[in-house]
């Protein structure tokens, strides 16, 4: 069988890289890939943007693929999904419909309401309403946190310390600075415990979690500075048992998809649950994507020994509850995110990356994100460049195993964090 995978991030290359393990699968299209995917056995890049729907369509025809799968938030929220299932392809990911959850806040608050899940007690407010907003800042008092309601790459979110700062936010962000993505924001009582991303596969009635994994958002050591897209992950992370993951299942997922199923929605994708899990134990929901987690996706399926494509195709056809228990290998894995010097703020593009076929040599998966091949050079091309995953018996030996991996790579201004996975070492 042939799939497409639409995106160019590391997401995208796992999931090519997990595809084509796969004994199904023949042949990987990414549309439009990176710098690893060009080179990946078996894997095509296609220069096409994500948002061609029509070229999308087109080529997934021609080439009769079996299934395509839809990375990031954005075509997923524009209708992508609804595209090609209109026109017979099996796609994997929500229909425009679902993929509110993550693309409206506001949306995903009301729904967890509807559906009884625990959260952090919140309000929305529009332009209109910005006295109304500060009002409930000083009701509420700091720390508050201050979300833009749409799509902002990540960066629609505010955690305030103080009332000042809750209420410049607001004015920032009803004022404009995410435009559309802005237009109402969402405020919400600060959470304190661990972050942990529950990635799970839901085909409308059945949901399956994935391995929980914990990302480290910020961009300096010890979690300080500010927000990135996430610089490094493992899993799975003992912070959260598997009998704590059966909790989140039932008092947070099956609600969630029921919730979705009154409104109508028939779920079929990656209901990525952000949590954060207090002291004692209890997860409440940061926010839900709609889609793989970039970075977990790099350390989540190298540990998957059930072939992605089988678990895709059943969620797709609606027979998620008919599948024999996922496999995972014995290990654990941990993967680092080598940035771009400036990271999450302005950065140079364009240097020359060196030293991948040795860390490669050393038993790791370099997975590639923002990198471009020109020429026969591989370039850097974005923040986030590349992750380095390994797998090993046990935390200690795989964090070990991936910082080896990372000291031959190379490239001007390469910055990672050193501490991955520092709270449960
Ligand atoms: P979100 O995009 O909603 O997950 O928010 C981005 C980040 O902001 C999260 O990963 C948390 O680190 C932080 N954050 C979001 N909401 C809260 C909250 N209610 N309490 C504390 N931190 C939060
Ligand atoms: N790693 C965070 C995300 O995918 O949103």
């Amino acid at each position: 069988m042939k799939a497409i995978v639409v995106g160019n991030g590391g997401r995208e290359h796992a999931l090519a890289w997990s595809l084509l393990r796969s004994p199904n699968i023949s042949r990987v299209f990414c549309i439009p890939g990176n710098g690893g995917t060009a080179t990946l056995a078996n894997c095509q890049n296609v220069a096409m943007s994500a948002t061609d729907f029509d070229g999308i369509s087109r080529f997934a025809l021609v080439q009769g693929a079996g299934l395509v799968v839809v990375g990031p938030e954005a075509p997923l929220a524009a209708g992508l999904v609804d595209r090609l299932k209109a026109e017979g392809i099996a796609a994997f990911g929500p229909t425009k419909d679902g993929a509110q959850i993550e693309a409206s806040k506001a949306w995903a608050k009301s729904l967890m309401a509807e559906a009884g899940v625990p959260t952090a007690a919140s309000a929305a407010f529009g332009t209109d309403e910005k006295d109304a907003a500060i009002a409930y800042v000083r009701q509420n008092g700091a720390p508050i946190v201050v979300k833009a309601d749409g799509l902002a790459a990540g960066k629609g979110v505010v955690v305030a310390q103080s009332e000042g700062e809750a209420i410049d936010a607001i004015e920032a962000i009803l004022g404009g600075r995410f435009g559309e993505a802005g237009a109402t924001i969402v405020i919400e009582e600060f959470l304190t415990g661990q972050e942990v991303s529950v990635l799970a596969i839901a085909d409308g009635k059945t949901v399956v979690p994935l391995l929980p994994a914990q990302d480290h958002k910020q961009v300096g050591e010890g979690d300080t500075g500010p927000n990135t897209g996430g610089m490094g992950v493992y899993a799975p992370t003992p912070l959260l048992s598997s009998e704590q993951v059966d909790r989140v299942r039932r008092e947070v997922l099956e609600p969630t998809l029921a919730a979705l199923r009154s409104r109508d929605i028939d779920f079929r994708g990656v209901l990525y649950a952000g949590l954060m899990v207090a002291e004692d134990g209890t997860p409440k929901v940061l926010e839900f994507n709609c889609r793989f987690g970039d970075p977990e996706t790099q350390a989540v399926l190298p540990l998957l020994e059930t072939p992605l494509d089988e678990v895709l195709l059943a969620c797709v056809e609606g027979r998620l509850a008919e599948l024999d228990a996922l496999e995972w290998s014995e290990g654990v894995s941990v993967c680092v995110v080598l940035a771009s010097g400036g990271y999450p703020e302005a950065y140079e593009k364009g240097k020359v990356i060196s030293g991948i076929e040795i860390a490669e040599t050393q038993d790791a998966v370099v997975f590639h994100a923002g990198t471009t091949l020109q020429q026969g050079q591989l370039l850097t091309s974005g923040g986030r460049v590349l992750g380095v995953t390994t797998v090993a018996e046990d935390f200690e030996a795989a964090i070990a195993k991936t910082y080896a991996a990372v000291e031959p790579i190379e490239f001007e201004g390469c910055y990672y964090r050193r501490d991955i996975g520092y709270r449960i070492r």
